[in-house]
């Protein structure tokens, strides 16, 4: 959940490696560090708070520049966030420096041999004992003094390693943790996601698990953890750099809020080609489509609301039984699986350390695992039989926005691809629902027009102390992602629940003092939301309906109302609420002074279990 860059090359400026961890720094933000070798020293400099920071006390250094060097951003998990936490950490002697994202799982028992063979630790990190084990094994090659530290590691790690004993290598190392090595034009990088590398290089390996990169600025070798040499597999970096940038917005959040009508749009425009949904790698032949009798669904957090919603629809229009879990259960779950079963997962990211554990677990039983993706070239899609992405562009704040409607529209035409195969969805029905999908962007921009209107009702709702999301049927994942999205964003305690559910129990909570939010759109639902709804007003608690335009009945009885354009099919219903309760939520963290990018303890990438 940390980033690493490194650089082995022609000579570049502190700066720009400043730039390029900046945009790593989703992965964690709490303390970051750089080490550069300049004139046979190490010029280290560490920081307990944010990169900005660090690049206003190294204002005098930015134009300084360096052949080789490894940065690093952190998400602290053994220490707290710290000076001397931060990477880089060195040896005993200050001529190794290494840099780290994982975690060293029996850091405890080495740490305690090294310190008895009289090496001193500075810091509380597990990180330490890997740069300490490469002192001890080091005899003149850096390489083989990384091979015997890593073959004394367990857990996972990705790491970046630099010595004054030898600074034409810089040494990168994978095992559960991603690592990617950028091939620019004077030098080569390494990486733990594209967003650091893009104005440098335009070509890309990913190293996969039990790799060992040698890099030089002119010359990239890579072995296998067992010694043997592995073929270079060279890639194209698509995304380009203005991709990653906030193009005017104020935040990440609300640029990618604004991205998804064109995510949706392209989304459809790839895979719906007249009247016909294809998806080119999806791998499951037709016959397999046709006996599939169970779904698994398995994601976390946002990913896991795209998938909740999937279940709903995936039921109803294929014929399937739906199980869905959050993959940190599922992983430990005992379960009876057939042949006849697919494993569904999802994630923005691909590097879900929870979702991987699920999809290698589900291949041991020899079930198929089709995942859901944004980010090429991730973990998750090196390892699933098929894949679909979903083509959202990079998505940096960490409260995920446009991945999650991308998500849902891929899996809705999944459903409808599955549906299509089994007969379980006349041509005629799938024609009228393509159509509707089709315009879905255009429904998405009537509510993004509303952005003042929700400024407002945000302003007015965020003095609540807590908030209760409310929905029912295909919109109940829609109350989990509200709560998902104002907790996380602005700390204020907020959980989604059926609305059925609020009578045991959640209704103790209401007064006037507290928010309900009420997903309240015109299907057969509605009549109950409405009777839950007056409950809630019976107890003075205070109401924002998301409700269709034209909705009289949900409003009289609501403080503030957000409207969604009414659709033919309420099933999709999702892809726009989710638009309005993003904007509440952004809008109530802004009025509270919140970090939306970057909300406290917080990291996008959750490469840890
Ligand atoms: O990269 P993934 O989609 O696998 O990430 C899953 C969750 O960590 C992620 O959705 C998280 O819940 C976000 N912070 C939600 O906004």
């Amino acid at each position: 959940m940390c980033g690493i860059l490194g650089y082995i090359g022609k000579e570049r400026a502190l700066g720009t490696f400043l730039d390029g961890l900046s945009r790593l720094e989703y992965r964690g933000y709490d303390s970051c560090g750089v080490v550069g070798i300049k004139e046979g020293n190490f010029f280290l400099k560490k920081h307990p708070g944010k990169i900005h920071e660090l690049r206003s006390g190294l204002k005098d250094f930015l134009e300084e520049r360096f052949p080789i060097g490894i940065f690093h951003t952190r998400w602290a998990t053994h220490g707290r966030p710290s000076q001397a936490n931060a990477h880089p950490h060195l040896d005993c002697k200050s001529q190794i420096a290494i840099v780290h994202n994982g975690i060293i799982e029996n850091y405890l028992a080495l740490k305690d041999a090294l310190i008895k063979e009289g090496h001193k630790f500075v810091s509380e990190t597990d990180t330490e004992v890997v740069v300490h084990l490469i002192e001890k094994f080091y005899n003149g090659s850096l390489k083989d003094a990384v091979y015997k530290a890593i073959k004394k590691l367990h857990g996972s790690f990705s790491l970046g390693v630099i010595s004054l004993k030898d600074p034409t290598r810089l040494i990168a190392v994978r095992k559960g943790s991603p690592l990617i090595v950028g091939l620019g034009k004077d030098g080569n990088f390494i990486a733990s996601d594209i967003p650091a590398i893009l104005p440098f290089a335009k070509e890309v390996v990913y190293l996969k698990d039990e790799e060992v990169a040698v890099i030089r600025s002119d010359k990239v070798e890579i072995f296998h953890f067992k010694g043997s040499s592995v073929k270079l597999e060279i890639e194209r970096i698509r995304i380009k750099p203005q991709d990653a940038e906030k193009k005017g917005f104020e935040h990440f959040m609300l640029k990618e809020i604004h991205e998804q009508p064109e995510a949706l749009k392209r989304i459809f425009s790839l895979y719906v080609k007249r009247n016909t949904i294809e998806f080119p790698y999806l791998n499951l032949d037709e016959k397999y489509v046709k006996s599939l009798k169970k779904i698994f669904i398995t994601a976390c957090g946002t990913a896991y609301h795209a998938g909740y919603v999937a279940k709903y629809f995936l039921e109803k229009y294929c014929d399937l039984d739906i199980e869905i879990d959050t993959s940190s259960e599922f992983r430990y779950r005992t379960l009876n699986v057939t042949k006849n079963d697919l494993l569904l997962t999802i994630s923005q990211s691909g590097e879900t350390a929870d979702t991987l554990a699920a999809v290698r677990d589900m291949e041991r039983h020899g079930v198929k695992v089709l995942s859901i993706c944004n980010v090429e070239g991730s973990t998750l899609t090196k390892e699933s039989d098929g894949i679909i992405f979903t083509h959202a562009g990079p998505e940096i704040g960490v409260a995920s926005t446009k991945a999650y409607t991308a998500q849902i529209m891929v899996l809705v035409l999944l459903a409808l691809y599955i549906g299509k195969i089994r007969k379980t969805i006349a041509e005629k029905d799938l024609k009228v629902m393509l159509r509707e999908l089709s315009v879905l962007p255009e429904h998405q921009k009537e509510i993004l027009a509303k952005i003042n209107e929700v400024k407002k009702i945000a302003k007015e709702f965020s003095k609540f102390g807590c908030f209760l999301f409310l929905a029912r049927g295909i919109n109940y994942p829609s109350a989990l992602e509200g709560a998902l999205k104002l907790k996380e964003i602005s700390y204020i305690p907020a959980e989604g629940y059926p609305a059925g559910e609020m009578k045991h129990g959640p209704i103790a909570l209401i007064d006037e003092y507290r928010g309900v939010v009420c997903v309240a759109p015109k299907d057969f639902l509605y009549e109950k939301m409405i009777s839950n709804m007056q409950e809630i007003k019976a107890r003075k608690g205070k109401i924002l309906a998301i409700v269709n335009c034209g909705d009289t009945q949900a409003s009289r009885l609501s403080d503030a109302v957000i409207h969604c354009p009414q659709l033919k099919n309420n099933d999709f219903s999702p892809m726009l609420v989710a638009v309005g309760l993003q904007l509440f939520a952004y809008y109530v963290a802004k009025n509270l002074g919140c970090e939306i990018d970057q909300p406290r303890n917080l990291a996008k990438s959750v490469t840890v279990e």
